[in-house]
């Protein structure tokens, strides 16, 4: 992926820690996701006092974008910490694992965990859902 928009997504996914609802657990996650149409969608976790009802960035990204018509996508940005802290990566649950599966081509989607402009790492959906389940089985 080119420099300059793994630079701008990972800024993206910073800024919308302040955004992040977490009166609870207080770990603040943002995410920046990249549509085929060069959009950048983004999303802040949003938790909720029954708890279940929470929603984590990376899904609160992709439900916007759907809902906006976008359904192709070619990379996210994800970044968390406690406090919003950014000491570690804050790797995608299984759940927004498995929306991305819906959405994403597992080869070629593109991951990138960071800390900050210097430490990220870039992973496939494919190396985080390996023999993930999705669309094509049902076809
Ligand atoms: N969280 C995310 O936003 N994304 C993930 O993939 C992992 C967890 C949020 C949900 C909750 O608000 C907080 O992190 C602690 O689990």
């Amino acid at each position: 992926m080119e420099k300059a928009i793994v630079e701008k997504l990972i800024d993206t996914a910073i800024a919308q820690l302040q955004f992040s609802y977490t009166p609870y657990s207080n770990f603040k996650v943002g995410a920046a996701l990249l549509g085929r149409d060069g959009k950048i969608y983004t999303g802040c976790n949003i938790e909720n006092a029954a708890y279940g009802p929470t929603n984590c960035a990376e899904r609160t990204a992709f439900f916007k974008a759907v809902s906006e018509g976008q359904r192709e996508f070619d990379a996210i940005c994800v970044v968390g910490g406690r406090d919003g802290a950014l000491t570690e990566y804050a790797s995608p649950c299984g759940v927004c694992r498995q929306v991305m599966m819906e959405f994403c081509d597992p080869e070629s989607f593109r991951i990138i965990l960071a800390v900050s402009r210097e430490k990220y790492d870039i992973f496939t959906l494919k190396e985080l859902l390996p023999l993930g389940f999705g669309p094509a089985h049902l076809a």
